[in-house]
């Protein structure tokens, strides 16, 4: 795991866009993992104003998103599927029957993940999985626990998590108690990882993340096995 410190927000913001366009560049078929949340939002920014000036084609790129809550309605205005029209999709020519997140209405959660995990295998799996860090260490919605979780399932959200995220919704009881995230397991097997963290609550579980020891109550700290992944942070 390689850690690089960004002088600010947009430093940050256009060093993993760099990060993502190469891969893109690299491969114009590549399948790209994202993640949603405040910390990506002026990475898509920047991925959007270089495919405006024609540095970026996403005509044949392939996405799968993180996670997605449960239940959530895809057109609700905090569901990720909206986060992701309205930050990046929306924006660039990427096909929408490329993008993949998981369906937060599905009437049977467990089988939608077995199905988001074969669509995710047929892709050829992941070749950059970008990702945020909960303040709690999570990845995905992969939060503290006794091992380190596998493959797409359906988990209940600490109430850190569901307080974290209160501020993008117009009232905390409003957060979904679930989600539908990948595994920690599926996270890993990425061929490479870029986390981003950006702002003073994410610093004690970044000092935990380059320092502690790893461990399945700090999630992220699985990273440190990886042989490509790639930190990105700033205060
Ligand atoms: P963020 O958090 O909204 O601060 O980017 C990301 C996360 O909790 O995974």
């Amino acid at each position: 795991m390689t850690a690089l410190k960004a002088t600010d927000y947009k430093n940050l913001s256009m060093r993993a866009a760099i990060v993502i366009a190469a891969q893109i560049l690299a491969n114009p078929r590549c399948v790209l993992g994202f993640a949603t949340g405040g910390t990506p939002e002026g990475i898509y920014a920047e991925l959007v104003s270089m495919y405006k000036d024609g540095l970026l084609d996403f005509s044949r790129v392939t996405t799968f998103n993180l996670d997605e809550y449960y239940p959530i309605d895809p057109a609700h205005g905090q569901s990720y599927h909206r986060y992701m029209r309205e930050k990046l999709f929306d924006h660039v020519n990427i096909n929408p029957g490329n993008t993949f997140i998981p369906n937060g209405l599905a009437a049977d959660p467990e089988s939608e993940c077995r199905e988001y995990e074969a669509k995710l295998k047929g892709a050829g799996g992941i070749d950059l999985q970008l990702l945020g860090i909960g303040r709690n260490g999570h990845i995905g919605f992969n939060e503290p626990h006794c091992v380190f979780s596998g493959f797409t399932g359906v988990v209940t959200l600490t109430e850190d998590t569901r307080a974290a995220n209160a501020r993008f919704f117009s009232d905390a009881g409003q957060v979904p108690a679930q989600a539908i995230t990948m595994g920690v397991e599926q996270i890993m097997r990425s061929r490479a990882i870029l986390l981003c963290a950006h702002g003073k609550s994410k610093q004690s579980a970044l000092e935990k993340l380059f320092t502690g020891p790893i461990d399945p109550r700090l999630p992220a700290s699985a990273l440190r096995f990886h042989n490509n992944a790639l930190v990105i942070y700033c205060d």
